[in-house]
């Protein structure tokens, strides 16, 4: 690979970067984290390589899922178990459907930094850096809490290593047994509609269970019946964090970011000529790049062709992220890429394009305009005979009141309830397991190949 380097990104130009008042704080902290342990093992990103070409190839489906914005303060123990639950939860209800194992990619133990579309917030006439997210600034509104401190990064770092820990000790201890579908609805979703259905499936899969043990098949220390994998990922903007977690593979000589599994670049840093695309080229890590609907048919095949230059499958996921302009737009960009024999897998983020503020300036989404743009997805790949491969939700176990509509019917009024996100409005755990059931339906049909209607 010509001249690439994990720093290599240092000689192109940067979008969406804090200005941090010391550079040489900023230096000393980047020399910490590149003596710390790196938070996930190259084997581990292999792996989750190989299952993503599964999914590539139409075996596997990926459900990718979390925090809009991580927090330093709403870091809990029950917060993550609640979150690991749901997603677990939406992983079991399209394994059923699909009959096709799920890829389970958490948005955390990483997910702390916000691109933003404006440098500046403005409240009642003050102006103020805008929050950046808490690896970066303080969202407090006043002038001291904004500015950028380098030892946030730090801080990020040991939270992501203590939420890997207790995902591990959640996925492999015991919780995410397939013997406790019951034990994973959390309390405000038991007796809702969804609650019950769910409990409905999970009594079914709990029969299947009973019926192959009454066959003679030894569950109890089956391992893909006993524990699962959620693997992590994050948008990959703050680089100079990202080159200190960034190791390289003794054996083969490659080099990965250690810093989650997966690592995504957002829509307003995938320019080409551009720094976020010259690190992302250089990392193993199976790399996400979400795309929004101004992006053109040659570009999208730059930048393939820039990150995934031998076009292996699992290595490149396109996020699509386009609301209302999806129907005009995706359509010739699978086109062109199928043409042109790229392997890529296309997963669909029905949550950035979907995106209004009320009229008392409050950030909603609508939950029947992100089921619109899931609809719309699996339709376009089944019309144009490809694969729709997954999905990227924000979502919380939490039970807040963010994006508007679902069973439970949250109205514009209800929103302030409780509203606690950091940046973009969470689907909570009814409505996530509702878009579960939902998509569900498309991807049954979207794996019998039938037209999803
Ligand atoms: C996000 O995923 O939170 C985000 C900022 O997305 P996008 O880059 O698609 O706008
Ligand atoms: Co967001």
């Amino acid at each position: 690979m010509d001249t690439w380097n994990p720093s290599s990104w240092r000689n192109k130009p940067i979008l969406q970067q804090p200005e941090y008042p010391q550079q040489s704080d900023l230096q000393a902290v980047e020399s910490q984290l590149r003596e710390l342990p790196p938070l996930v093992f190259i084997d581990e990103v292999q792996e989750l390589t190989k299952q993503l070409a599964r999914v590539t190839e139409g075996n596997a489906f990926l459900l990718q899922g979390g925090d809009c914005a991580e927090s330093f303060a709403d870091f809990n123990t029950l917060n993550i178990q609640d979150t690991c639950k749901v997603i677990l939860q939406m992983a079991v209800v399209l394994t059923f459907a699909g009959s096709c194992p799920v890829v389970k990619v958490g948005r955390l133990a990483g997910q702390f930094a916000k691109p933003r579309s404006a440098d500046t917030e403005t409240v009642d006439g003050v102006a103020l850096p805008s929050y950046r997210g808490d690896m970066v600034n303080d969202i407090a509104f006043t002038a001291a809490a904004r500015i950028p401190d380098p030892q946030r990064l730090i801080r990020a770092y040991h939270q992501s290593a203590a939420t890997l820990n207790l995902l591990r000790a959640f996925t492999k201890g015991g919780l995410a047994d397939l013997h406790q579908v019951h034990q994973w609805n959390l309390e405000f979703v038991k007796g809702s509609p969804l609650g019950n259905q769910y409990q409905n499936l999970a009594d079914r899969i709990g029969e299947a269970l009973a019926f192959m043990e009454a066959c003679g098949v030894t569950l109890k220390d089956t391992p893909s019946i006993r524990e699962t994998t959620v693997y992590t990922s994050h948008e990959a903007l703050l680089l100079n964090y990202e080159e200190a977690l960034t190791r390289r593979d003794e054996m083969a000589g490659d080099w990965y970011d250690c810093s989650a599994h997966m690592l995504w670049i957002g829509e307003r840093t995938h320019q080409l000529d551009k720094a976020h695309i010259e690190f992302a080229r250089g990392i193993k890590n199976p790399i996400g790049i979400k795309i929004g609907p101004s992006i053109d048919s040659d570009e999208l095949l730059r930048l393939i062709d820039a990150l995934n230059p031998s076009n292996e499958p699992g290595r490149l996921t396109i996020i699509v992220r386009m609301g209302d302009r999806i129907a005009d737009t995706l359509p010739l960009l699978i086109r062109t890429v199928e043409r042109e024999g790229r392997k890529v897998m296309w997963s669909s983020d029905p949550m950035h394009g979907n995106t209004i503020t009320t009229s008392h300036g409050i950030k909603t989404r609508s939950f029947d305009k992100i089921l619109e743009e899931v609809r719309n997805f699996f339709e376009i790949q089944n019309s144009e005979g490809t694969y729709a491969g997954g999905i990227h939700c924000e979502m919380t176990g939490q039970n807040v009141t963010e994006c508007t509509g679902g069973a439970q019917g949250i109205t514009e009024k209800e929103l302030t309830d409780k509203y606690f996100t950091y940046c973009d409005p969470r689907l909570n755990a009814n409505q996530a397991l509702e878009l579960a059931f939902l998509l569900s339906a498309f991807l049954k049909k979207a794996r019998a190949g039938k037209k999803v209607s």
